[in-house]
């Protein structure tokens, strides 16, 4: 596996092999869902390049910038064993510089749900991963339904920008308790972590009402804010895959969302229907 920190360089040494290049963009602190966009990058692409960097403008001036898990060197070696041909571990001076252009969220579906709990947060993303695209020239590039709006977010820049390269959703990867897997769940304590799943809970009841044909999304809230409780909770929300307000279920077009703080951690989590 090789290791590169320059933009340029990874740029002139994928611009060289005239391969498939199938792309995963981390932030580190790698885990099983990590892993399983990487082994779907590997099924689908003769060459896979996995990026870790902690983009610091994505993270609010009060958030866990600082104390974000870095696990460096057990990441190079996950990557090794999943036969990642490249690694890029680029610092914040080699992604960022001086008065620098950025791409911003949409109005609307940026600063809705996460937009309005973490103003500004997803033009960080975009900018980012603008920018990683850019670096990587891939012609697939992987990103979890965990995080389902910045999915939808970089879908509608990749189209919008007409840019070069394919946007593969995957799915959510769950622990065997039914947690989301998140490299913030090291933060919650064991009381936490019971308290969490309360979070996928309320998908289940929430998808249970929907197999009994109760379809009206104010009833399907009304009823998961009671499994929520007493957390405190940022949004349960129910949209078109389109990211628009629904009154109804319309399967094979919905999302239910749910952003919950348990403690101090900030945990997502998403059912597609
Ligand atoms: P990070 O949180 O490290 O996540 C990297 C990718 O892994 C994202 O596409 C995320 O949706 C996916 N992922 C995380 N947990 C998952 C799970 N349980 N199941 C499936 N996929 C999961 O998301 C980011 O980093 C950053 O915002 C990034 C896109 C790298 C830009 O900085």
């Amino acid at each position: 596996m090789k290791i590169i920190s320059d933009p340029f360089e990874l740029k002139k040494y994928l611009q060289k092999i005239h391969k498939s290049v199938g792309f995963v963009p981390t932030m580190g602190a790698l885990h099983e869902g990590h892993i399983e966009l990487i082994k779907n990058a590997k099924k689908e692409n003769e060459i896979v390049v996995v990026s870790i960097f902690v983009n610091p403008t994505q993270f609010l001036a009060d958030e866990d910038l600082d104390k974000y898990p870095r696990k460096d060197e057990a990441d190079k070696k996950i990557c090794q064993l999943c036969g990642v041909d490249v690694l890029f571990f680029p610092k914040a001076d080699d992604i960022y510089s001086y008065d620098e252009v950025k791409v911003c969220a949409p109005d609307v579906r940026g600063y809705i749900l996460e937009g309005a709990t973490r103003p500004g947060h997803f033009s960080g993303v975009l900018t980012v991963v603008m920018k990683l695209l850019n670096i990587v020239s891939a012609d697939k590039a992987y990103f979890g339904k965990k995080d389902a709006q910045q999915l939808h977010l970089i879908s509608l820049m990749v189209k919008q920008f007409f840019m070069n390269v394919s946007i593969v959703p995957v799915d959510i990867v769950r622990d065997s308790d039914g947690l989301a897997l998140s490299s913030r769940n090291v933060y919650l304590s064991e009381k936490e972590r019971q308290e969490a799943l309360k979070i996928p809970k309320s998908l289940y009841t929430a998808s249970q009402l929907i197999g009994k044909n109760i379809l009206k999304t104010q009833e399907i809230k009304k009823a998961m804010f009671e499994v929520l409780a007493p957390l405190s909770i940022e949004y349960i929300e129910i949209l078109n895959r389109n990211f628009e307000m629904i009154e109804e279920i319309e399967l094979g077009n919905t999302i239910i969302l749910v952003e919950a703080l348990v403690g101090k951690t900030r945990l997502l989590d998403n059912i597609w229907l």
